[in-house]
């Protein structure tokens, strides 16, 4: 498929989905959730890609919101089907059977934070900056933000994230568990795609199941997740890589992961 909002590269078993419209500062529009989407299902249809990064191009952002100017005329409905249009990217970005590591090169506000949260863990340049503004155009977060942030820092911090509409710095929001590491600008793609690099060197069968465990299990009581996670792993045992995982090891080599 043609994109006009979006760039999707391959290199080797790493996927990188860049939401480019640098001078809306990468704003979410109708059009741009589409091709996302359009993205991620790309990516789902590629075996060969084992971990999906996301960026969004130019040095200044990484994605400034929803389209403020899409939004401003929307009827209620409209902006119901809008926000269920988030909702449904999002979900397939998280969804997603593969791990994807958010790569915030700047600023990710409302939407950009709501995105970057969909993703299984965030990466960020010096420079990014975290925010939920939406109470500052008369408005509340719509693409998962008062779902997703609570789960992840915890109600006090997301309400005082949410209600002030400010902006955090990349370094505030590692202390708040929003961003995992933190890297110069110029090097954070080098180093997001090392960590892909070193999650696709493992067996992925197993990297899938984790993340599905991990997933799935958060919402479910603690006995209930174990029980799950038992099946799981005996499942794992059926796998190709399970045995050339252990057998590498017995044989002291480097062990050759084939995916099943
Ligand atoms: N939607 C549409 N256009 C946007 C945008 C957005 N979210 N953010 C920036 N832009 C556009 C600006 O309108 C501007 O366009 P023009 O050059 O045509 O005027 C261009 O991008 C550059 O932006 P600025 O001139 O404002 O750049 P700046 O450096 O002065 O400020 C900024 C940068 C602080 C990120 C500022 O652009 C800003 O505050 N953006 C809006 C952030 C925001 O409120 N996001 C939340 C949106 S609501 C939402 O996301 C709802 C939801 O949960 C679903």
């Amino acid at each position: 498929m043609e994109y006009k909002n979006i760039l999707l590269t391959f290199e080797g078993e790493i996927g990188t989905l860049t939401i480019n419209r640098p001078k809306a500062l990468n704003a979410l529009n109708s059009e741009t959730l589409k091709e996302i989407q359009a993205g991620v299902q790309e990516v789902r249809a590629n075996q060969a890609i084992k971990v999906l990064i996301l960026t969004g191009a130019g040095e200044k952002a990484f994605v400034a919101g929803a389209d403020i100017s899409e939004m401003r005329g929307m009827t209620p409905m409209e902006a119901l089907g809008f926000s269920k249009m988030g909702h449904q990217t999002l979900n397939m970005i998280q969804d997603l059977d593969r791990p994807v590591i958010a790569a915030v090169n700047g600023f990710a506000l409302g939407g950009g934070t709501e995105i970057a949260l969909a993703c299984d863990f965030i990466y960020a340049s010096e420079n990014a900056r975290f925010g939920q503004p939406e109470v500052t155009l008369g408005i509340f977060p719509g693409f998962g933000g008062t779902q997703r942030l609570p789960r992840l820092i915890g109600k006090g911090k997301a309400k005082e994230l949410i209600f002030t509409g400010k902006m955090v710095t990349a370094q505030e929001a590692l202390q708040m568990g929003i961003v995992n590491r933190i890297f110069p600008q110029a090097s954070l793609m080098e180093e997001t795609k090392k960590v892909a690099a070193q999650i696709a060197a493992n067996g992925a069968v197993a990297v899938r199941l984790a993340k599905m465990l991990i997933d799935s299990g958060f919402n479910m009581d603690l006995a209930d997740a174990c029980a799950f996670e038992s099946y799981a792993f005996g499942i794992g045992f059926a796998t190709e890589d399970q045995k050339e995982g252990m057998a590498a090891f017995i044989e002291k080599r480097k062990p050759n992961f084939r995916g099943r």
